[in-house]
């Protein structure tokens, strides 16, 4: 699973600072227990002093009166036990504890060293001195002894603080990148928002003017990818206007020229027939050039087209004019529906086609003395336009094919396969839906077309 920006980061700042924390950590450790050590030994040496000081002769014997000063030194909240032992000529005992172990060896220097008294951990130092009087000499030899609390409670209060303040930065560190990361990654999920909420045939550049330096150069690539992608469905979208275009002048003239052998006199039956024909066929791609064409206005980005306010009442009236002929042929009743004030932005070819091929599919698909009405209304902030036939309507499972290119239902009638695949594709230029649902009581089809209503 690839791993994300936050946590490749955070694993790329906390491995080397968990290990700079470990290692000063400890360095911090080794200078607080030589610290502490220091100033244990130091007082461990003073009280030994103090007490070799006042070692004293009487009588011509060594005499140890212990000051108190001595073991003061040691004072402290933490109640470390102190010992002491004096001894004259290495092994007469002039005071203490009898049991403080000694030093391997023992000399003028002051030795200290670790040991354990009565199970408990202490700290020793041991120290000799030479006593003389009256042509006497004697060595004296005094250990002082203590536990460990006041050391160990100043090893930590020394170290502690530290260790404190490194854990804080590292915990620092760990919330500000996630924390840092979302507020810099904000430009780019604004940037992933406003691609991914982009219209299907919207293909103008990314702007990359908030993004940091770094993400410039993707945007850039997928700029050109964006640019060389418009260049190439404008050229496409060229090519199928070009094309129909190109059919338009020989379809006109093929039509002429059918009209033309209708009108001779030596044209019998069969020949009268086989012209019907050709003009049914010709007729019929006259239709598919001029859907192609529209297909092709319709892809086209909304923004290369005048964004005009269409008045769809008008538009829905206009179009019901050019078809009443067709739906008197068929005894077909035509009625609309429309409210006063419906206006929308948008190209008003378009939304006639859109409208047209609605209507035309309702008039042509249900059957003779049927019925037909076109609704329009308000609804909200929206417009909805609604066509609604009594004909046999589209079944459920077949309602997401009808729009596919070229897709034709099982039928006779004459058509492309086109008409609704513009429909969509106007609509989606519009900003609008198009669905489709059976009427009331599940008799025939009902056509929504819905998109935003003008705003002044
Ligand atoms: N009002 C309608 N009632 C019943 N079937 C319809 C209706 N409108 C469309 N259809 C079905 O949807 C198919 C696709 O429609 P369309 O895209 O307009 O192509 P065309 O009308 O050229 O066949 C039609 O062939 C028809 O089967
Ligand atoms: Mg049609």
């Amino acid at each position: 699973m690839p791993l994300s920006l936050r946590a490749r980061l955070l694993w790329w700042l906390l491995l080397p600072l968990a290990a700079f924390v470990f290692f000063t950590g400890l360095s911090a450790y080794d200078t607080a227990r030589e610290t502490a050590d220091l100033v244990q030994d130091n007082a461990l040496l003073s009280s030994a002093r103090t007490i070799v000081e006042d070692v004293d002769w009487e009588n011509g014997a060594l005499i140890a009166n212990i000051p108190p000063a001595a073991l003061e030194i040691f004072e402290s909240p933490y109640r470390d036990q102190v010992f002491y032992k004096v001894i004259a000529g290495h092994e007469r005992l002039l005071g203490g504890n009898p049991d403080l172990p000694l030093p391997g060896r023992i000399s003028k220097l002051p030795a200290y060293y670790d040991a354990t008294l009565a199970g408990q951990p202490i700290r020793a130092i041991a120290y000799e001195r030479q006593l003389y009087d009256s042509g006497r000499e004697e060595t004296v030899t005094v250990v002082v002894a203590k536990t460990q609390a006041s050391r160990q409670a100043m090893l930590a209060q020394l170290w502690r603080p530290q260790l404190i303040r490194q854990w804080l930065m590292l915990a620092l560190a760990v919330a500000l990148v996630p924390l840092g990361l979302t507020f810099e990654l904000r430009p780019l999920i604004k940037l992933k928002d406003d691609v991914a909420d982009r219209e299907p045939m919207e293909l103008e550049p990314i702007r990359a003017d908030r993004l940091p330096t770094e993400l410039r150069p993707i945007v850039d690539a997928i700029n050109q990818c964006i640019a060389r992608l418009k260049l190439h469905t404008a050229t496409q979208r060229q090519f199928i206007t070009d094309a129909a275009h190109q059919l338009r002048t020989p379809l006109t003239l093929l039509d002429t020229q059918i009209q033309c052998a209708y009108r001779r006199e030596h044209c019998d039956a069969s020949m009268a027939e086989a012209l019907a024909g050709i003009h049914r066929s010709s007729r019929k791609m006259a239709e598919m050039t001029n859907q192609l064409l529209l297909l092709a206005q319709a892809g086209s980005a909304p923004q290369q087209r005048a964004q005009v306010r269409v008045d769809m009442a008008a538009v829905v009236s206009s179009v019901l004019e050019d078809l009443v002929t067709a739906a008197q042929r068929r005894q077909i009743d035509l009625g609309a529906e429309v409210a006063d004030d419906v206006h929308v932005t948008g190209s008003e070819s378009l939304l006639t086609a859109l409208v047209t091929n609605l209507v035309d599919n309702a008039i042509r698909y249900t059957q003779d003395g049927g019925r037909v009405t076109a609704i329009c209304r308000q609804e909200g902030g929206d417009v909805v336009l609604q066509v609604v036939d009594n004909g046999p309507g589209i079944p459920a499972e077949t309602r997401a094919h009808v729009f596919e290119r070229f897709y034709r239902g099982p039928t006779d009638v004459e058509g492309t396969g086109l008409g609704l695949s513009i429909v969509r594709e106007i609509a989606q230029s519009h900003g609008g839906t198009v669905s489709l649902a059976h009427g009331a009581g599940r008799i025939g089809l009902v056509a929504t077309f819905r998109m935003r209503s003008w705003r002044g």
